[in-house]
């Protein structure tokens, strides 16, 4: 059985002023009329019929319920983590509740909450494929093909074929230096980690055990001295509180002789920055974005987005310019990475 695995404990900073600490991106209608979060969590159907594991932060917990009941899906269990641990420990408990709750093996579909894919189709096949590879006990993984040399990302290089196009993972690295993510570019030997994941609890759980046994360790004893408290499910906080923080990616896939990877072409966005939302959303002729109340004279390939005033654009380019009631971004396009260095500004001055 497939069960996912929906990760929504991340801050969005990038997507500052939209996306606030209380108010993160994955609950925001950024891309369709429904939330990122709502988006992944309705893609699902079609894979699996099992409900959802949902892992958030236990602060935005009145959210993420009310988000979910919205879209009529009651997840399996809502974990809520006391304070995030980053990804490694996050699958984990996952993993460990549902060792707990089912009789057999599952493959977890681990999808971040906050990713827009255009071709559902595409990416329902291609969990299809990782299934038949999953099941022989690999950690697998979808690889994009790359398209500019992004230090954000982690970069997979597919080795010996497994079946069809699966391959076996001959090195994972996550979040390379410019001129590695150049050099994997241009070589073309190497795909863009997608975030998402297809694995066989049990494999994780005995990787995860052998690679990062702190992480281990304080997860299955956050688990087991966890409390269950209406809909939620409550690991032991102290406990938790002791895993290191460290993210799947570095903590497991770098180093596991395991992985493998299915390719992944089905319009995936991971809306890291504004540019990104740029990028997959329609545009007028002359290459730019509005959203909300824009009116735009002379202006080529910006994004315009607007909450409560209208925004006047008078022959600017590649500019980002995002309106909230108590602030406003204008940024390069180019420059939006750089966005969360306000936010950590910000957060010092507090
Ligand atoms: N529950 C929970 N707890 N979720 C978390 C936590 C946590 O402590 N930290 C992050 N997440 C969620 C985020 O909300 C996001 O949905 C997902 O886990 C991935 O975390 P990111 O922090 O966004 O990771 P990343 O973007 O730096 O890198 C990952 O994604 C890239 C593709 O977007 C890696 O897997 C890279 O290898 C990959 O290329
Ligand atoms: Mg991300």
């Amino acid at each position: 059985v497939i069960v996912p695995v929906v990760l929504s404990g991340g801050t969005g900073s990038r997507l500052w002023p939209v996306s606030r600490e209380g108010h993160p991106k994955q609950f925001l209608p950024l891309v369709t009329n429904a939330s990122l979060l709502q988006d992944t969590v309705n893609r699902v159907s079609g894979i699996t019929d099992q409900a959802p594991i949902v892992v958030g932060n236990d602060e935005h917990r009145f959210m993420l319920a009310e988000q979910l009941r919205a879209i009529g899906v009651t997840p399996a269990a809502l974990i809520l983590e006391p304070a995030g641990r980053n990804t490694a420990p996050a699958v984990a408990l996952a993993a460990l509740y549902a060792q707990r709750s089912n009789a057999e093996d599952c493959l977890l579909l681990v999808l971040p909450a906050d990713h827009a894919i255009s071709d559902v189709a595409a990416f329902q096949s291609a969990v299809g494929q990782a299934a038949a590879i999953a099941e022989q006990g690999r950690l697998t993984t979808f690889g994009v093909v790359p398209t500019a040399p992004e230090t954000g990302y982690g970069y997979i290089k597919a080795g010996a074929e497994i079946n069809g196009s699966a391959k076996a993972i001959e090195a994972f690295v996550e979040k390379p230096d410019v001129e590695s993510a150049n050099q994997y570019l241009r070589s073309g030997d190497y795909l863009w980690n997608s975030g998402m994941f297809l694995l066989p609890a049990s494999v994780y759980l005995d990787e995860l055990q052998r690679l990062a046994p702190d992480i281990y360790q304080a997860c299955a004893e956050a688990m087991a001295g966890g409390a269950q408290d209406l809909d939620f499910c409550r690991p032991d906080a102290q406990a938790f509180a002791n895993s290191p923080s460290d993210s799947i990616d570095y903590a497991v896939m770098e180093h596991t002789e395991k992985g493998a990877v299915v390719p992944l072409d089905c319009g995936w966005s991971d809306v890291g920055a504004w540019s990104a939302l740029w990028s997959i959303q329609a545009k007028d002729d002359r290459g730019n974005v509005s959203q909300g109340d824009v009116l735009l004279t002379d202006c080529d390939n910006s994004y315009f987005r607007s909450s409560e005033r209208l925004i006047a654009g008078v022959g600017v380019q590649d500019m980002v310019v995002v309106e909230t009631a108590d602030a406003i971004l204008v940024s390069h396009r180019d420059q939006v990475q750089h966005v969360k260095t306000i936010v950590s500004t910000l957060k010092a001055q507090k």
